[in-house]
């Protein structure tokens, strides 16, 4: 029930109309007996002049994606260190005198392998890509103290220019680029390995950035930043070699639990995100 007391969330971004975020933030709120509503806001021109406006109208937070993940930092006030060194801001949360940044793409990528008992720390990792995703994830396994990450890329050069931000970063040198093409030089004892490339994300849904067997070899769990479709090619392959395969639904779910922790001040229980989850699979068709 809406009333004189509710507050408002969103999510502003370009295009906005297939995301499942009001989904999960609706659901908590209604769960959790919280007076918010959650709502998409398509934002096409001044992005800036949203911002200010979604502030003065009160709003309690705000959701960021695509095309604005780097562009908001210009409106904030205030930005989490990891969020400000990543360069990309997913969650806004209202502020005295503007809104501050946060990533929660990342917090939540954490919180959901460390639900499925996946760790990071001293861990030797795989990520394959250099784009925005791969970037932000190198950040996260830095960060959470991986002991070496293999950053690996068809195109070489954007690697090493990720590797050497994120190093520089950190002042470790913990993450090597490699070219896609070189993975035979990559250790043989099985590993973690994070799919963070734009390949097989429907509808390409039958190619992988690597096909052969003995990478795959190499991987004893393999996560999918993708999750449509949610048993992608690259999921395929590991189980196919031995490993555990995860797609990347729960990552999405633990950004927006993370998000209305933000807004709420409050704790979700893993049993509530679950609950959430399943509504999401059915959302999505899965039925694992
Ligand atoms: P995102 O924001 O999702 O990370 P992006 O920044 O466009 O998207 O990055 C896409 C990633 O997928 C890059 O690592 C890209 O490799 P290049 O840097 O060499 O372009 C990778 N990618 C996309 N299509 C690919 C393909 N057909 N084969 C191998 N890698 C591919």
């Amino acid at each position: 029930m809406i009333d004189g007391k509710t507050r408002t969330c969103g999510l502003i971004g370009n295009p906005v109309e297939h995301t499942m975020s009001p989904l999960i933030h609706n659901m908590l709120a209604e769960k959790l007996d919280i007076p918010m509503v959650y709502v998409p806001f398509l934002v096409e021109e001044d992005l800036a002049k949203a911002i200010e406006g979604a502030w003065h109208l009160n709003l309690l937070g705000l959701n960021v994606t695509v095309p604005y993940k780097s562009q908001v930092m210009d409106s904030l006030v205030d930005c989490h260190e990891l969020a400000a060194k990543i360069g990309a801001v997913n969650t806004l949360v209202r502020k005295e005198k503007g809104f501050k940044g946060y990533n929660t793409d990342i917090s939540g990528l954490y919180r959901a392998m460390s639900s499925e008992g996946i760790s990071i720390q001293g861990e030797t990792v795989i990520v394959l890509g250099a784009g925005g995703a791969a970037r932000a994830v190198a950040f996260l396994l830095a960060s959470y103290g991986a002991s070496q990450v293999y950053l690996l890329n068809r195109s070489l050069s954007k690697a090493q220019e990720v590797a050497r931000e994120v190093n520089q970063a950190f002042e470790k040198e913990c993450i090597q680029a490699m070219a896609l093409t070189d993975y035979q030089r990559l250790p043989e004892e099985p590993m973690l390995c994070i799919q963070a490339t734009s390949v097989g994300l429907a509808p390409q849904v039958d190619k992988a950035v690597i096909e052969e067997e003995d990478f795959y070899r190499r991987i004893h769990t393999g996560y999918d930043l993708i999750y449509r479709p949610s048993r992608t090619r690259f999921m395929q392959l590991v189980e196919r070699c031995g490993g555990r395969a995860y797609h990347g639904l729960k990552m999405l779910l633990y950004q927006g639990v993370e998000a209305f922790e933000l807004w709420n001040k409050v704790k979700i229980e893993e049993a509530l995100a679950l609950e959430i989850y399943e509504r999401m699979k059915g959302e999505m068709g899965i039925e694992e």
